[in-house]
């Protein structure tokens, strides 16, 4: 093969998460999660009767998911574990049926040479835990640990890439702030308390993994760089505050042991003084972080818009159908950025990818989606210039294998490479899959 930008290991993958592909949520004695409460409570889901009941029934077709994964030529698969599959109260009790799929899931993905990425946290808290507090109750960060250490005696080893959590930003900023996802918080004092919890459950299963596992472990956020509308002091302060919220609140806690100084003047009396020792636990030695892109900002000041104080621009460019622009050189910039803030740590690009408005069904010729062609072409050459600037990204997972269910917004937004009918629960590759094997074929030579 010819050399390309990218490191001849690179990881060409997908990801998922549990909630959203598997479906069968209490098969086999799993606990009730957050989400199956919120999905089934009309007063908040926005997509009102969309629940992971069946969504793309992974759960019975594991297997035949990962043959479409080989076939496809993904090298990787990020996937989550459902907590109370493995344990339905949320500590405790092992459910040796839940960790039994993984371990399945794990072991198919090894004897078809995919490399597994396992997220220990994609958002569907026991429910068990929610009522004790959730992310609210100091007491979570240890039992998050506890979860995160079964998953590890199980399988270290044959998992060797580990993920403590998904975008807390949008666990806390949609769960707890504005209510637009699971458990439907709107509460101003408890956004900070539940995102401190998190990244201290977060340093404490790191700290777990370095008793029991032996591999690597990082963090996931989902990262979008913030530029200012205009060079105006009030404009460059609504950017910088976007920026602290969103993106430096959890990469500067869990990397430098500390919290922006933006997030005092968001939050104002709601911010609490954080115990130091919180900060030296939160902080630990990781051994990458993967990032979630999938848009930038435009931002403008704007005061009534709460809390932040900061609106985004509507900019003359192609938006997919979530209504985020399509903007990749956002994703070199913002590579370079955390190179040059938080030093050369390894980055996978743990997400990417776009919901567009597919054609509903196939047609005789399959799924023809070419903007997410575009955008994944746009995308992964954005990294390859990231990579020539010598930032050391290690690989990328296209959000998603499967068209899913996107949480409230239900199964209207279809990001997948792999059309799912959701009648039949037939899968039909789209031309973005093809187009992504010939990617992963040339190890992104052929863009
Ligand atoms: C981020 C989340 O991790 C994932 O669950 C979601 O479906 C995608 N982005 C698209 O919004």
């Amino acid at each position: 093969m010819t050399r390309t930008r990218f490191p001849d290991d690179f990881l060409w993958g997908a990801a998922t998460a549990a909630y959203q592909i598997e479906g069968s949520p209490l098969a086999d004695g799993a606990g009730a999660s957050i989400w199956q409460r919120f999905s089934h409570d009309p007063r908040l889901m926005a997509a009102k009767g969309a629940t992971g009941d069946i969504a793309c029934d992974h759960y019975n077709r594991m297997e035949s998911d990962v043959a479409l994964m080989k076939e496809i030529g993904l090298n990787a698969y990020r996937f989550s574990v459902a907590w109370g599959r493995v344990l339905p109260e949320g500590t405790g009790r092992v459910n040796e049926a839940g960790l039994d799929f993984y371990e399945r899931l794990v072991d198919a993905l090894l004897e078809n040479g995919i490399e597994p990425l396992l997220t220990l946290h994609h958002w569907d808290l026991p429910a068990a835990l929610d009522d004790r507090g959730g992310w609210l109750n100091r007491d979570s960060a240890d039992w998050f640990a506890d979860y995160a250490s079964v998953m590890v005696r199980r399988l270290d080893g044959r998992v060797r890439k580990w993920v403590t959590l998904n975008e807390p930003w949008v666990i806390t900023d949609g769960g707890y702030l504005h209510g637009a996802l699971a458990p439907g918080h709107r509460n101003l004092f408890e956004t900070p308390i539940a995102s401190h919890n998190l990244m201290r459950a977060h340093g404490a299963a790191v700290r777990a993994y370095r008793s029991e596992g032996a591999h690597e472990i990082g963090l996931v956020v989902n990262i979008e760089p913030k530029y200012p509308a205009s060079d105006s002091p009030a404009d460059l302060a609504a950017a910088a505050r976007a920026h602290a919220y969103m993106n430096r609140q959890y990469l500067d806690a869990a990397l430098k042991g500390r919290y922006p100084a933006e997030m005092a003047e968001i939050f104002g009396e709601a911010w609490p003084e954080w115990p130091e020792q919180d900060l030296r636990d939160i902080c630990q030695p990781l051994d990458f972080i993967g990032i979630n892109y999938y848009t930038r900002n435009v931002v403008r000041d704007d005061p009534n818009q709460w809390p932040l104080r900061a609106s985004p621009v509507p900019q003359n460019a192609t938006y997919a159908a979530t209504d985020w622009e399509v903007h990749p050189p956002a994703l070199t910039d913002m590579l370079v950025w955390f190179r040059d803030t938080f030093g050369n740590i390894r980055v996978y690009i743990t997400e990417n990818g776009a919901a567009f408005y597919d054609p509903p069904q196939p047609g005789p010729d399959g799924i023809d989606d070419p903007l997410r062609c575009d955008y994944l072409r746009t995308h992964i050459a954005a990294i390859g210039d990231a990579i020539e600037r010598g930032v050391d990204v290690r690989g990328y997972m296209v959000w998603s294998l499967l068209d899913n269910l996107e949480w409230s917004l239900g199964f209207s937004k279809r990001f997948g490479i792999v059309h799912v009918d959701y009648d039949t629960q037939a899968r039909t590759p789209k031309r973005s899959a093809r187009f992504y094997s010939n990617i992963i074929r040339t190890n992104g030579g052929n863009l």
